[in-house]
């Protein structure tokens, strides 16, 4: 029962990987074609597993792609290959254009004419599950309720508008040629092996290096944080118990402003990086307002995103596991444990992103 994981490289996709392998010992192909936002570390660790068949390969490649769903014969695959980062959407939307949109359509096309060739047993096991974002529903105010699945589409990032475009993309292949196809929209995740030009993981680089954390606007924008691993497992659910044809959202309920965030972090970094005595002797440890500073707004900043995830709690007993304060103690954790990891993508390319990103701000 082998499954193939696009995007495994990368950081919800490789704790994905990582909870697949601990709980089946089913076949993972990770498919992936290692962008800035994947780490060699991450690569090495899958690499490692006996399990798992890595594939440097780009999803818009169909010949590659129809090769490798060939000699596998998958029974789900689960795309979470994308570009990811609305900034850098903003920067240069094509990319995100080709790897999701054009990457999304080769996938599906593959996944469908592979379909066609399944027996019975094996067409009824098979599912394509798309990962998904609630930034496709666009913004909320503040007195607004939550996105339910059945929300409209308003997406206002060239990133939210590609994701958007892809989800249209398989609800168009299971009605037209009855692919059997789920989609999740998630809301903000946060964890080990995230990228650090995320909000999270950035402000801890930030922190370590005695620099500010850049805050755009008044840092009033609100965002619903789910630990990442709770994400995985209800991504484990939908793939497994979901309805054909149907989306799932998939929230945390933890819902703050990027102030309110950038507080409780500066708090659970300041509490645990004095046990790591050779990150910490040279740092000032400051009140939290002393750690950042507040920088020009980004385009189109979506105001507030909050998702009500009824569907998923009330079909198939998904709920967070983890508690918003103990995960993101964790993630803190991690990411002074794991700091080879985090220094490695420090790269001539990420520093080059930053200085474009914030240097003019
Ligand atoms: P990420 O940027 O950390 O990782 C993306 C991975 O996809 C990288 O390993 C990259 O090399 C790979 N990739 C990119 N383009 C590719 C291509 N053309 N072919 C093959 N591989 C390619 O992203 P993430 O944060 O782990 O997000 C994974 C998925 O989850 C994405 O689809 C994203 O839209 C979705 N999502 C993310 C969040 C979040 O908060 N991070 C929330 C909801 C949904
Ligand atoms: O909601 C799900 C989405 O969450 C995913 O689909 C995206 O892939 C993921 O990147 C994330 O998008 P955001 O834009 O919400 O995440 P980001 O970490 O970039 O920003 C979180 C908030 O922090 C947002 O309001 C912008 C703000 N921010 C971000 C950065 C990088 C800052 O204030 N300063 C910063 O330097």
């Amino acid at each position: 029962m082998t499954i193939v994981v696009t995007g495994g490289a990368g950081f919800i996709g490789s704790n994905f990987v990582e909870l697949f392998a601990d709980t089946s010992n089913e076949p993972i192909i990770v498919i992936d074609k290692l962008t800035y936002a994947s780490s060699r570390d991450t690569l090495h660790k899958l690499k490692q597993n006996r399990q798992i068949t890595f594939y440097e390969v780009d999803i818009c490649d169909h010949a590659a792609i129809t090769s490798i769903i060939e000699r596998h014969q998958p029974v789900k695959i689960l795309n979470f290959a994308a570009e990811t980062h609305v900034d850098r959407s903003i920067a240069d939307p094509s990319v995100f254009l080709r790897s999701n949109i054009e990457g999304t359509h080769c996938l599906l096309e593959a996944s469908r004419q592979y379909f066609e060739t399944l027996k019975r047993e094996s067409a009824e096991n098979f599912r394509f599950l798309q990962i998904s974002t609630d930034e496709v529903y666009g913004s909320l105010s503040l007195d607004s309720k939550p996105f339910t699945e059945s929300s409209r589409f308003e997406p206002n990032s060239p990133y939210a508008a590609t994701k958007a475009s892809a989800d249209h993309l398989v609800r168009a292949y299971h009605k037209t040629y009855g692919l059997p196809t789920l989609t999740s929209h998630c809301s903000n995740n946060f964890g080990p092996r995230q990228s650090p030009e995320k909000l999270i993981p950035l402000a801890i680089s930030k922190l370590l290096s005695g620099e500010q954390i850049p805050v755009y606007g008044d840092g009033k924008n609100v965002r619903d944080w789910l630990y990442v691993k709770d994400h995985c497992i209800a991504l484990l659910a939908i793939g497994d118990h979901g309805k054909i044809g149907s989306s799932y959202n998939i929230g945390g309920g933890a819902e703050f402003s990027n102030l309110t965030l950038l507080t409780k972090l500066v708090a659970s970094f300041q509490q645990r990086v004095v046990d790591f005595p050779s990150l910490s002797k040279t740092l000032k440890l400051g009140a939290p307002e002393e750690s950042i500073s507040f920088v020009q707004d980004r385009p189109g900043h979506d105001f507030r995103y909050a998702v009500d995830h009824k569907k998923i709690s009330d079909q198939l007993d998904w709920h967070p596991k983890y508690s918003f304060d103990d995960a993101l103690e964790q993630t803190v954790l991690w990411y002074l444990e794991n700091i080879d990891w985090f220094r490695a993508t420090h790269t001539d390319q990420h520093k080059a992103w930053l200085e474009y990103q914030y240097s003019s701000k």
